[in-house]
């Protein structure tokens, strides 16, 4: 509707500006990614996660040190050694988790957000701590408890005003001790790491030992904000968009048959076959993303120093430049029938081959935020998305549950899979 022009929208204390044409895109994408940037991802951080509070960190600290694309370097190479733990964790979790309301016929009705959130926390878990604290009970529940005091937390922060964020998060994020038991155990943990040789941190393999790696000096403490703070950030998207995939799944059952026939295909599950070898799959998690894309801005940037586009748009300090989420997800000449979902609209016509992966980026698919450098984490989440996605079609049958809700819900920024979502699931008869 603005014809590419950019515009700014009121949100709370400042303008997000939007910005949608190619050219504009990519100065925000470049300037984004300069040293020493006018625009800065990390004062997004600041604004939405008020670490202060939600962490206890001190102002003058950084939302995290630990460098994006190192994070992103780490994950890649070691994801090949962290598939068979994965796959455990999914199973295990699923075999925790994934339980409802007995419906009879061996149906049972499932709170789709609540089991969401609490599969891809243990899954996150084991990418951020390792197996042994990942694996311990009252670590997760305090995990859990911490993430969602932050978000009942932030959620108030939306309406009072700043001279009361002191004294409501301090009730709110120390009434339960979930922030202080998760904490202890995260410090536990990070000390008898440190007092290891350094033959016995090699054999680590997750964020704790490389935020550990890269901290060197810092005190252990500080390194356990820093993972409470990859905990609260890997807790935002990666459970929504599951439950968008789990609920697409339930909807959209004229694709299950071909998704099935591809699982089996890879049926010894190696490594590279499910990482590089299923296209429908791909293409599948692909286009829920499209069309659930979790946020109606992408690519928010805070103008930390007065930032003027090429074609003159002045942007003040404090503000936010972004770009439109859906629009340029439904863009007609990038994608036919934009607003129809197409599983598989990115297999090529022999259907051996993904024209776009889910990891892959683009103006055209902001899911990952800037094209030039994106979510570190995103192969980790395509990997453990995949994995959740072929374990509910082997072991259930599902449906959606009768409803009168919307299947979304609207929140700020946000656009997450309504609380009350709910799917019909049955432990599926072993294949004879
Ligand atoms: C569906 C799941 C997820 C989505 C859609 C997502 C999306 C994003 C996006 C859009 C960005 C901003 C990138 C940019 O504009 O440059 C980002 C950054 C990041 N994400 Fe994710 N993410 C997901 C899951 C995760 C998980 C599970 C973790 C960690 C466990 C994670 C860790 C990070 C980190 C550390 C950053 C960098 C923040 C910075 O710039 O300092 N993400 N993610």
């Amino acid at each position: 509707m603005a014809e590419g022009k950019p515009f700014a929208t009121p949100h709370r204390d400042r303008f997000l500006l939007l910005v949608s044409t190619p050219e504009q895109i990519e100065e925000l994408a470049v300037e984004s990614t300069r040293k020493h940037s006018k625009l800065s991802s990390q004062g997004i951080m600041v604004d939405t996660l008020n670490p202060e509070f939600t962490l206890n960190a001190k102002k003058e600290d950084p939302a995290g040190f630990i460098a994006p694309n190192l994070l992103k370097h780490k994950i890649r190479k070691h994801l090949s050694s962290m598939y068979l733990p994965m796959r455990w964790t999914v199973e295990d979790a699923f075999r925790k988790e994934m339980k409802g309301k007995p419906l009879g016929d061996g149906w049972s009705r499932v709170p789709l957000c609540y089991v969401a959130n609490r599969i891809t926390a243990r899954m996150n878990n084991l990418l951020l701590v390792g197996e042994n604290l990942a694996s311990n009970p009252t670590f997760f529940e305090s995990s859990i408890q911490f993430v969602t005091d932050a978000t009942i937390t932030l959620a108030f922060f939306n309406h009072i005003p700043k001279i009361l964020y002191r004294p409501i998060s301090f009730m709110t994020m120390n009434w339960s001790g979930g922030r202080s038991k998760a904490k202890s155990l995260l410090m536990s943990e990070i000390s008898k790491r440190r007092s290891e040789s350094s033959e016995e941190q090699g054999l680590y393999k997750d964020c704790m030992q490389w935020v550990i790696e890269s901290s060197r000096d810092k005190s252990t403490e500080y390194i356990a904000r820093q993972l409470l703070s990859l905990t609260l950030g890997g807790a935002h998207q990666q459970p929504m968009f599951a439950a968008f995939v789990l609920y697409n799944l339930c909807l959209h059952s004229e694709y299950i048959e071909t998704l099935r026939a591809e699982i089996h295909t890879i049926r010894d599950n190696e490594f590279d076959k499910l990482n590089n070898g299923t296209p429908y799959l791909d293409s599948f998690l692909r286009e829920v993303g499209r069309l659930n894309p979790l946020t109606n801005i992408a690519l928010p940037r805070k103008v930390m120093s007065p930032f003027t586009f090429a074609d003159g748009t002045y942007v003040p300090k404090h503000n936010w430049i972004c770009v439109p989420h859906t629009p340029l997800m439904t863009l007609p000449n990038a994608y036919s029938n934009p607003e129809t979902f197409q599983g598989f609209r990115f297999v090529d016509t022999e259907g051996n081959r993904s024209t776009s992966r889910f990891w892959d980026m683009s103006r055209e698919f902001p899911f990952w935020g800037n094209p030039k450098t994106g979510c570190p984490a995103r192969y980790f989440v395509s990997l453990n998305m995949k994995m959740m996605a072929i374990h509910f079609l082997e072991s259930y049958d599902f449906r959606v549950a009768k409803q009168a809700i919307r299947p979304t819900f609207s929140y700020h920024v946000l656009e997450m899979p309504h609380p009350l979502l709910a799917i019909e699931i049955r432990a599926r008869k072993p294949e004879a």
